[in-house]
């Protein structure tokens, strides 16, 4: 997947969207999309790895394609063999594709069968290998309900007001802002890199905490606020791939850091 993959000027950001649950990002693209508000981006394809999931209905009331790809989670081989996964006698490792490499595969397939351009990790649940992000480098990103230093690195975050924060990473991030006691969190969106919630963001906003405030009421009120970031870093890319694709800007780097909003004076 590259750009050359859509050499005519005028042809639109193809998205790819990735979700596991409600998907309440991926409406606010829909959104966006249908009130004008991004223009030259489509939504191509949306996958789930949970059959269950909200998300791929929505998809589908607007005619988005929407496909379930069960997913493993890890490989078969020397490390064991996956639930649900059989392993054949005799073999030693991964004689062939299987578990999470044959899942990758599958989805690598599948989003260059819909010829996506930018893939959009909407609250998917799911940990992809370096070797699969590596194709898609600075094509791929993600939104984070912690605040991450602007390129993503460290172990700390300087909020507006001045204030040293832990950075939250991986699962339950929210829960991990209300346990440490914090009076703000917030969440961003971010290039990914192989490291977990460490890549370059595009933007970002603060979110204070309330008192009484639980990981339910919290959550939510982030996602508003996601809501409005998801957008905003989809039409950064957006007009950043509109100047990758102009003839004498061949080569163009993605991520500007200085695009990151809000307090960013990391000292860890
Ligand atoms: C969001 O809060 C996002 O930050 C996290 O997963 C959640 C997805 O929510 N990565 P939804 O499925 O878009 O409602």
């Amino acid at each position: 997947m590259s750009s050359s993959e859509h050499d005519t000027q005028n042809s639109p950001l193809r998205l790819g969207i990735l979700i596991s649950g409600s998907g309440t990002n991926l409406q606010a693209l829909i959104n966006a999309i249908e009130s004008n508000r991004l223009p030259g981006v489509e939504i191509a394809l949306v996958v789930s790895n949970k059959a269950g999931a909200q998300g791929l209905q929505r998809a589908l009331k607007h005619n988005i394609p929407a496909i379930f790809l069960p997913w493993s989670r890890r490989n078969v081989g020397t490390q064991g063999t996956a639930p649900g996964e059989m392993r054949i006698a005799g073999t030693q490792g991964i004689a062939s594709k299987s578990g999470m490499a044959e899942s990758e595969a599958r989805l690598t397939a599948l989003l260059h069968l819909f010829q996506i351009d930018l893939i959009v990790l909407a609250g998917w649940m799911r940990i992809l290998s370096a070797a699969f992000l590596e194709q898609f480098s600075q094509r791929i990103i993600n939104i984070h309900p912690a605040l991450l230093p602007g390129d993503g690195t460290g172990s700390t975050y300087i909020t507006s007001d001045g204030t040293q924060i832990p950075v939250f990473r991986g699962l339950h991030a929210v829960k991990q802002a209300l346990d440490a006691g914090v009076k703000v969190t917030g969440s961003c969106v971010h290039y990914v890199t192989p490291e977990v919630d460490a890549g370059p963001v595009i933007c970002r906003e603060e979110v204070t905490i309330e008192e009484g405030d639980t990981e339910e009421t919290l959550h939510e009120r982030l996602k508003m606020v996601e809501h409005r970031l998801i957008v905003e870093a989809v039409s950064h890319h957006e007009r950043e791939y509109a100047l990758d694709r102009a003839p004498h800007d061949a080569g163009r780097t993605y991520f500007s850091g200085e695009r990151a909003s809000g307090g960013d004076q990391r000292s860890g």
